[in-house]
């Protein structure tokens, strides 16, 4: 019969979560996925003595891209390189490539789901925004009779966290990011979630996903959780409203506005709910209306789960592409301040 083979470009929290997912759900996602998947190798710069997976490990990426049996990469190191390099090489060489790698996305999408389609291959990021929350499927496959007019989410599941604990339970900054980190929600540099780049990166991928164009993330305007002062959270609970990091993008008369930033919000907002690790995104269409997302956004084994959803819908579409090439043409975003909610 025939088989997928993978290899795992990174063993970390979200590498080692892809082994656990597949050692625990193997015979269901062999089955839906109409054929074996196993992993052959797993790249990482260190070993792991006493870890079953030390069978598979491997130092030298041109073990993998020289291998023709490999036909799915899974990305899950994080950083632009050598992640860039790597991804590319691997397309390149007919294998199918699943990351989790917002930066990566967010930067190179156009150009890597670009080079997948010309090559019958699939480049997947469906972890790269919103943890285990289906979100880039539903945009690639679902939301597509629309045109879509907002995207709102709570799109970084470390600050969300964190701005739960600090205004439910009076913890301080530091603490609050330090549990985070321990329970493995952060990026490595967690300036990159406290700052809101992490959001921002996200956004920026939902947003060329649905308006058809590659968005310069740096255009964005961003503004992360750092100046938030304990006077904000209590003139929030005075007036019953959540202090929420919000990403957005809106289509208004055709000029596309997009931005990161705390929002005090009240009770009739569709993501005031949306507390601790979760996240939630709010999509509008035209002639569909609201649809919300919501679930686990952030840590080991929900993000896994969205790269193995990947590798299974790679398997069953091998030889055809599925994805929606968004232009490299950059979306000129309007400025925020003209912008009128
Ligand atoms: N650091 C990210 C977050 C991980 O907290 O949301 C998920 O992308």
């Amino acid at each position: 019969s025939s088989m997928v083979k993978v290899a795992i470009l990174g063993y970390g929290t979200v590498g080692s979560g892809v082994v656990e997912v597949i050692n625990t759900n193997g015979a269901a996602i062999n089955k839906r996925a109409g054929q074996d998947i196993e992993i052959k190798y797993v790249l990482d710069l260190k070993d792991f003595p006493g870890d079953p997976i030390q069978s598979k490990i491997v130092h030298d990426i041109n073990i993998i891209l020289d291998d023709p049996e490999v036909n799915v990469v899974v990305e899950v190191m994080g950083g632009i390189e050598p992640a860039y390099t790597f991804v590319k090489e691997a397309l390149a060489r007919g294998k199918s490539v699943c990351t989790s790698n917002k930066a990566l996305v967010a930067k190179h999408g156009a150009e890597l789901l670009e080079i997948a389609k010309k090559n019958n291959l699939n480049f997947m990021f469906e972890a790269s925004v919103g943890g285990g929350i289906p979100i880039i499927r539903p945009l690639n496959q679902s939301l597509t009779a629309d045109e879509i007019t907002q995207i709102t989410g709570i799109l970084n599941g470390t600050t969300n966290y964190m701005l739960t604990e600090m205004s439910r339970k009076g913890v301080k900054f530091d603490e609050a990011l330090r549990d985070a980190q321990e329970k493995g929600y952060a990026e490595r540099n967690p300036e990159a979630d406290i700052e809101g780049y992490d959001a921002c990166r996200k956004i920026a991928i939902l947003t060329s996903l649905a308006f058809g164009s590659q968005v310069d993330f740096e255009d964005i305007y961003t503004e992360g959780i750092t100046k938030i002062t304990d006077t904000d959270f209590k003139y929030a609970d005075k007036m019953g409203y959540a202090i929420k990091l919000l990403a957005t993008s809106h289509k208004v008369d055709d000029v596309v506005y997009a931005m990161t930033a705390p929002f005090m919000i009240s009770e009739s907002h569709p993501l005031y709910s949306v507390n601790g690790v979760l996240n939630g995104i709010y999509i509008n269409g035209n002639v569909l209306g609201d649809v919300m997302f919501f679930g686990a956004g952030a840590g080991k084994l929900p993000t896994a789960s969205a790269v193995v959803s990947d590798i299974v819908d790679c398997a069953k579409h091998m030889g055809k592409n599925v994805m929606t090439v968004w232009s490299s043409t950059k979306l000129e975003l309007g400025d925020i301040s003209d912008f009128k909610r």
